[in-house]
């Protein structure tokens, strides 16, 4: 791999307590063409902007797929991934559902710990800092027919980022709006959905909602995602998430918390849920915590509910499920728990001697 390092860093410029979520970029990026049926050697360079013709396809019809991941540091130092071979999983599935090639593991992953081997001081160490890592595949051929790419372009970048205060969300359910149906891409991570889903989130956020909580694309009966969290309601003591199905973006937190909820001898349920069932939890007193689940907030509560003209409250608990999942998780990904399952992998360069 072709390494070219930048000069001076731009780390002492960069206020990390005041980190504006995906808007400060580490030092380096890494860049891979597919180009006459085949991915070519990948290299890393300073981030910088890229080359690109007005008829660059991704542009126009929007083939392109991503990923969103983090790396987390312990207190002795060390640099984890966190469940970085599932998102190189999920980032083929997405690639594969626009006719993108699948990009090979040995570029994803020497091109991911070599970034991060090179930009570990980006990566802070305490509970409230990782570096989220953006992976993504885009048609960079030039063609403005609307056709597949015979040329694309994969790109890893980096971009430091804080929980240090997250509040909580007031969601409204979304009856109008649809994010997802049957047979679409609503379970992959491809650009278009989320150029999608701004609108109805501008309206919700005019109304003074932080997010929209999006149902089935057919009668909006049944609970989907929270904004780009996948949602878990408690109604007494069983923690309940949607099944995944087509429409439903397999969250690795999801997955993840999944797990400890079982491993934490909590009651789980994948399964459907109404709007009406969890209307009438909320009225018997019985719907106990709401939140989201994804890489960007590991865990955000949900304070109330709005359907409607119905604004469900949600009252803080004592023993909140949520809390205790997500010290977990956070714990986990900072090495100050035992990783039971395997989630985690520490950056070593595979091509450069430490
Ligand atoms: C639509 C959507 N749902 C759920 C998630 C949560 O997924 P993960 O936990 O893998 O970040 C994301 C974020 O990637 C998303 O974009």
């Amino acid at each position: 791999m072709k390494i070219t390092l930048k000069q001076n860093s731009n780390i002492q410029n960069v206020d990390f307590n005041n980190l504006k979520f995906g808007a400060i970029f580490s030092d380096h990026m890494l860049i891979c063409k597919y180009k006459n049926g085949r991915w070519v050697e990948a290299e890393i360079m300073p981030y910088q902007p890229l080359p690109m013709y007005p008829g660059t396809q991704a542009l126009h019809y929007g083939q392109s797929v991503f990923e969103g991941m983090k790396a987390f540091k312990t207190d002795d130092g060390k640099v984890l991934t966190f469940r970085a071979e599932d998102n190189f999983k999920r980032l083929n599935t997405s690639a594969k559902r626009l006719c993108i090639p699948e990009i090979p593991k040995e570029i994803f992953m020497e091109g991911l710990h070599e970034i991060l081997r090179l930009d570990a001081v980006w990566v802070k160490a305490g509970d409230n800092f990782s570096l989220y890592v953006r992976p993504f595949i885009f048609a960079s051929g030039q063609c403005i027919k609307a056709t597949i790419s015979d040329e694309y372009t994969f790109m890893i970048i980096c971009s430091p980022a804080t929980t240090y205060y997250q509040g909580e969300m007031h969601v409204k359910i979304e009856q109008e709006y649809t994010r997802a149906a049957k047979g679409g891409t609503g379970s992959i991570k491809a650009a278009g959905n989320y150029a999608a889903s701004f609108y109805p989130t501008k309206l919700a956020r005019e109304q003074g909602f932080s997010q929209i909580i999006w149902t089935d694309a057919k009668n909006h009966e049944f609970l989907e995602e929270a904004g780009t969290m996948n949602i878990w309601i408690r109604i007494d003591d069983a923690l309940i998430t949607p099944n995944l199905d087509d429409t439903i973006l397999g969250g690795y937190t999801r997955d993840s918390i999944v797990q400890l909820a079982k491993d934490m001898d909590m009651k789980v349920e994948e399964r459907a849920v109404s709007v009406s069932e969890l209307h009438q939890a909320h009225q018997q007193g019985r719907l106990k915590e709401a939140f989201g689940t994804g890489t960007a907030v590991s865990i955000l509560f949900i304070g109330s509910i709005t359907l409607g003209t119905n604004k469900m409250i949600l009252s803080k608990q004592e023993d909140s499920f949520a809390k205790r999942l997500k010290d977990r998780l956070v714990a986990i990904q900072h090495g100050k728990y035992e990783d039971k399952h395997g989630w985690t992998t520490e950056v070593l360069s595979s091509l450069t001697p430490q």
